[in-house]
């Protein structure tokens, strides 16, 4: 199934309806407690701590759950070095190569020369929201703005500037927790589809109006890209408007749990087994449903479970739970949890103290 037959088939089914206007990340943590009867302290925005009977039993830094070590998220952050364990570990991934952002535009631009044109993927090794990515180059000029503009956002300058073969297919964020597969959802990239009549910008102004009314995509508006404004697509065409697929880009999340064949829940497993240390993964892939294909493009540690929580289509799903059960049966097989940092409220005020100089 085509990205334009799949997102054709989703725009017929009416979205998902919640009681809420505003959902968090957090939301699901807090219901996966209630039923679990533990208790969701959190201090400081940054750090949630879960307590049974008073005890803490695990802990979040950030969006990351304490089964990910430091170090899995550090090689998860570089995209290069995830890439590289993943292709060690024999994980289907896309053809790339690295080169440095000061030195390498040469080299870069001689390798997209000899033929990738279209088919090239240029991004920044730390890319976060698919901010700074290009899918698809054109032609000379774009290649050196799609170059630029991976360049502009590199977080860390010293990290490569990578490019990428392009793959066709669904867009699927697979969550795994301890090695198993949990749930999946296709991120639909931002589309509208025309009726003959209505101008894109028409279409766009009335999909942000639905759009408004889900506690996560209200975050991230579609835009309208340059010079498409009047365009005015045919009835029933699938007009895309971006090709990355991130909600932050106006991507639509689809939930696929049940749909996603067994061999990509086994792709989605090895990639995340591919990282030491990496307890809790969102892991991209790009795949062929029909033939159980497909590769993975990028791990996040700091996955926001909204796309699952509330999906514009397909059933709500919780991986928070899953989290929390791991943390449970630890608890149960006697582990004392030992917070990673001290929780005491001088260490906090000193750690907020310090992020509010480094705000200043
Ligand atoms: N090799 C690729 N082929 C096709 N599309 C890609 C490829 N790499 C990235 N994309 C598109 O860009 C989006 C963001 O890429 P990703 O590598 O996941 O970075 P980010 O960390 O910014 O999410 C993907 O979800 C996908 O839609
Ligand atoms: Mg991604």
């Amino acid at each position: 199934m085509t990205l334009e037959e799949f997102a054709a088939e989703v725009s017929r089914e009416s979205p998902n309806a919640f009681a809420i206007e505003r959902g968090s990340h957090f939301d699901g943590y807090a219901s996966a407690c209630r039923d679990l009867g533990l208790e969701l302290r959190r201090p400081d925005p940054k750090e949630t701590g879960f307590y049974r009977g008073g005890r803490l039993i695990g802990e979040m830094r950030g969006m990351v759950p304490d089964l990910t070590s430091d170090e899995a998220v550090a090689i998860c952050k570089d995209k290069t070095r995830a890439l590289d364990l993943l292709k060690a570990a024999g994980v289907p991934t896309p053809q790339s190569r690295y080169f440095p952002p000061e030195t390498g535009y040469d080299d870069a631009m001689r390798h997209w020369a000899e033929g990738q044109g279209d088919r090239l993927v240029v991004k920044p090794s730390d890319s976060y929201g698919g901010e700074g990515i290009t899918v698809g180059v054109a032609d000379a000029g774009a290649f050196r703005q799609a170059w630029d503009l991976a360049r502009a956002n590199l977080s860390d300058p010293s990290l490569p500037i990578i490019l990428e073969e392009r793959i066709d297919g669904l867009d699927v964020r697979a969550i795994i927790v301890e090695g198993r597969f949990v749930c999946a959802a296709t991120r639909v990239q931002a589309h509208v589809v025309g009726d003959g009549r209505s101008t894109v910008a028409a279409l766009v102004a009335a999909k942000n109006e639905t759009r408004r009314r889900n506690p996560y995509h209200s975050n991230y508006a579609l835009r309208v890209p340059a010079g498409q404004d009047d365009a005015i697509p045919a009835a029933g065409q699938v007009w895309l408007l971006t090709a990355r697929a991130n909600i932050h880009q106006g991507g639509e999340a689809v939930d696929v749990t049940d749909r996603l064949p067994p061999t990509l829940r086994a792709i989605a497993e090895q990639a995340a087994k591919a990282i030491p240390g990496l307890g809790v993964a969102g892991v991209d892939l790009i795949a062929e449903f029909e033939g159980g294909t497909g590769r993975v493009i990028e791990l996040n540690t700091s996955c926001n479970f909204c796309v699952h929580t509330y999906p514009i289509h397909g059933t709500p799903r919780n991986p928070a739970r899953a989290v929390l059960d791991c943390m449970v049966a630890r608890a149960n097989r006697g582990v004392l949890y030992r917070p990673r940092r001290s929780r005491g409220l001088v260490a906090r005020l000193g750690r907020r103290m310090k992020r509010l100089f480094r705000r200043a």
